[in-house]
């Protein structure tokens, strides 16, 4: 089965970079079913906004689970993140296991992404994992990052694992708004 984790900031290498690459590198480690690919921002057009390849749309399409990660920016994801939810049709993420990823400078903004994330996954029709991941930047500008840190990371990823491998293949209705109000009447 295929992870896509989509790092959403638009200035790498970063905090996010790390907390992602722990995660990865995790999956890889105790999941040995599951292949693991990054889907980053290819050219930056401003110091705060990046756009996507070609290929991210369908990278994210054909994946079995997505962990979208984010640094926190204004109380929100990224703008760079929301261009490329932006391009992704509703099958993309339609009843497909999304774990959410949020890195910020202050602790007091810990829901501030995930929030605003969770609505966008109801437009989908997604299913968002239980637990989200929230970190303040600084835990992963230490040498070492902390064992809390670590072992949330893990059963992070993991609940993804195991809501991936228990829905395989199955679908969920009713269908989102947007499916609904698209279909064409007879
Ligand atoms: C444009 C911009 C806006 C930001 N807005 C917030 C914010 O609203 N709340 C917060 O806690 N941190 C904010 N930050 C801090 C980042 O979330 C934090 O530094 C994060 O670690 C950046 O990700 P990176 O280290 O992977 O580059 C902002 C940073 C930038 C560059």
């Amino acid at each position: 089965m295929r992870l896509a984790t989509v790092y959403g900031s638009p200035t790498p290498p970063g905090k996010l970079a790390r907390a992602l690459g722990l995660l990865e590198q995790g999956v890889r480690d105790r999941h040995p079913g599951w292949e693991v690919e990054r889907i980053a921002p290819r050219d930056s057009i401003a110091p705060v906004v990046a756009t996507w390849g070609d290929d991210a749309v369908e990278r994210i399409g054909g994946a079995d689970a997505v962990v979208l990660a984010s640094p926190v920016f204004r109380g929100s994801i990224t703008g760079t993140l929301k261009i490329l939810i932006d391009m992704l049709p509703n099958e993309a993420l339609r009843s497909k296991p999304v774990g959410i990823l949020t890195v910020a400078a202050a602790p007091h903004h810990f829901l501030s992404a995930e929030r605003h994330l969770r609505d966008i996954l109801s437009w989908f029709g997604a299913l968002p994992t239980p637990n989200s991941a929230f970190f303040v930047d600084r835990v992963f500008g230490d040498a070492e990052v902390d064992a809390e840190a670590v072992t949330d990371l893990r059963e992070f990823a993991d609940q993804l694992v195991v809501l991936a491998e228990r829905l395989d293949g199955r679908h969920f209705g009713p269908d989102p708004l947007t499916v609904r109000f698209t279909r064409k009447r007879t």
